[in-house]
């Protein structure tokens, strides 16, 4: 039974992150996007890989279910990021959160209503703001919600901006920039402090280098 689980999750994170991985000595056995496997050996003895979904990471490395995980700070923002050490910005995944509406759209009167995925997030941004607002809980595809009339605006994350334009949008706040954090277990982290601290470096040093090359 290898001694340290590192959550991740498909798509982008799971593309970026392995580079990183394979420069500190762990590579997975398997492809895991053409597996339906959820568990996945790795060439480190020590070290195996739970493939979950992204909004999930942060309770599985709070819970100590993983030792590690790498998560967008958008998504350990909405959670509370105060569970877990977040000891290394991996530099991936880059984009920034937005509040979003249809180009050129009317000043709103009265409360203005929000659509997100984001809603603890969204609800502390506009509770700093001093402004009421109606959140509305989406899953998905939030760039429709204005389009429909189901809401005013949406919050977001926005990369090149294609999404929001392709749907007569435009972003109108950056509430923050974004990019994918490691994430670690409180008590993993000083009992297992043996294997976690030198991964910790060695994956520093992948992301310094990436960088500079
Ligand atoms: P799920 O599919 O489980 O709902 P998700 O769609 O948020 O999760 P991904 O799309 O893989 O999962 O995004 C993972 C992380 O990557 C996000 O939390 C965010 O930090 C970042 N991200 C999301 N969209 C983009 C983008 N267009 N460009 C760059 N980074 C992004
Ligand atoms: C994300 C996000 C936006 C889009 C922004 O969706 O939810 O819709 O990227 O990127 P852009 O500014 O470059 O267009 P994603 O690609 O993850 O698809 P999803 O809706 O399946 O999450």
């Amino acid at each position: 039974m290898p001694r340290l689980t590192i959550a991740l999750s498909k798509g982008r994170i799971l593309k970026d992150t392995l580079p990183l991985l394979k420069e500190a000595g762990i590579e997975l056995l398997e492809d895991p996007e053409k597996s339906r496997k959820l568990i996945f050996p790795t060439t480190h003895p020590e070290v195996q890989i739970v493939i979950i979904r992204a909004t999930d990471v942060p309770t599985y490395v709070e819970n100590g279910a993983a030792d590690l995980g790498v998560a967008g700070k958008d998504v350990l923002m909405e959670h509370g990021a105060g569970g877990v050490y977040e000891p290394l910005d991996l530099d991936i995944a880059k984009c920034r959160l937005m509040v979003a509406g249809p180009v050129n759209a009317p000043v709103v009167e009265g409360r203005l209503r929000i659509a997100t995925k984001f809603v603890n997030l969204t609800r502390q941004y506009y509770a700093e703001k001093g402004e009421q607002v109606e959140v509305i809980k989406l899953y998905g595809s939030m760039e429709l919600a204005p389009l429909m009339g189901l809401a005013d605006r949406i919050v977001d994350v926005v990369d090149t901006g294609k999404t929001l334009k392709e749907n007569g949008l435009e972003p109108t706040e950056l509430i923050a920039h974004v990019s994918s954090r490691l994430i670690v277990n409180k008590a993993s982290f000083k009992r297992k402090a043996e294997i976690v601290q030198p991964l910790i470096r060695q994956l520093a040093d992948a992301v310094a280098r990436k960088r500079v090359g």
